[in-house]
């Protein structure tokens, strides 16, 4: 049975031109909501949009831009009057050890994950505080900001962060009826599981292949997951069925962690 839990909701998602973002953008317009579609690769995002019609809206965005929250609620306002859900998919990461990682490195890390995260959430945040009628968001950690993984200071620590962000956002949105939760993914396949299986196989010296090889068999469960089933966590935790649900962070990795952790 399809389901159709948004119907006549705006749903607001970052980084929805590819990957997670977008595979959390379809379903959500798959159920009924409206959609903006933010990114930062505006003529992606245009077509992804012009596929749903008057239902999906494109924005060329940068997160690192101060405003961005700003400009997103702006276009929801005006196209289609509100905004009731948000996803923040956007975001990079990269693999480099920490003894040569540049301040610029570094920077360019935490401006997109952790301070675009904060911008979108702060601006939304208090628009749905404004609307008055609640409200939920969906934040993206990953396993690396539960444990130190190689290579990946910097990145985990913007996760880690996110994760701290979501919980605390959450507490102060609570009394709004607005509800903030994270999702930590492990090995989704998209084109950034690709740039880290490059990345590691060449620190690691071996083939693309067998780094894959070798991650997926640390994952209990046998297998990598697909952009469409974090989607449907995204879209349950947007959801109703999630209405008892805040500053949760729901670690989606076939059971990863629990032999790291
Ligand atoms: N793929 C995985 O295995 C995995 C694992 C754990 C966590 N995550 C997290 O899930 C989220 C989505 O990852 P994905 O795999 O879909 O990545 P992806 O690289 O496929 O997509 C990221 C999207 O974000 C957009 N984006 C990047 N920088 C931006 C900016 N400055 N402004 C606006 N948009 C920007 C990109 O254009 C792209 O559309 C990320 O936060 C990522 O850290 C992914």
């Amino acid at each position: 049975m399809q389901l159709k839990r948004f119907v006549d909701k705006v749903a607001l998602v970052t980084g929805g031109a590819q990957g997670i973002g977008y595979a959390v953008s379809q379903r959500l317009l798959s159920e009924g909501a409206r959609v903006v579609i933010a990114d930062k690769q505006g003529e992606v995002a245009e077509s992804v949009a012009a596929q749903h019609g008057k239902k999906a809206i494109a924005l060329e965005v940068d997160v690192r831009e101060a405003n961005c929250g700003d400009q997103i609620v702006e276009r929801a306002l005006r196209r289609f009057g509100g905004v009731d859900l948000a996803v923040f998919c956007a975001g990079i990461t990269g693999m480099k050890t920490w003894l040569e990682l540049s301040v610029e490195e570094w920077n360019h890390m935490f401006e997109i994950n952790l301070r675009g995260t904060f911008l979108c959430l702060q601006a939304i945040g208090k628009q749905m505080i404004a609307q008055g009628r609640g409200g939920a968001m969906v934040t993206f950690a990953a396993t690396s900001g539960h444990g130190p993984r190689p290579d990946a200071a910097h990145y985990g620590a913007s996760k880690a962060a996110i994760i701290h962000l979501t919980r605390s956002v959450a507490l102060d949105l609570a009394s709004h009826q607005v509800r903030v939760n994270a999702i930590s993914p492990g090995i989704v396949k998209t084109s950034m599981w690709e740039g880290v299986t490059r990345d590691r196989s060449t620190l690691q010296g071996i083939t693309p292949q067998q780094y894959e090889e070798r991650a997926i068999s640390n994952v209990p469960l046998g297998r990598a997951t697909v952009p469409e089933e974090v989607a449907g966590l995204a879209a349950f935790l947007l959801s109703d069925e999630a209405a008892y649900i805040t500053g949760q962070v729901i670690l989606q990795d076939g059971g990863y962690t629990l032999k790291v952790s």
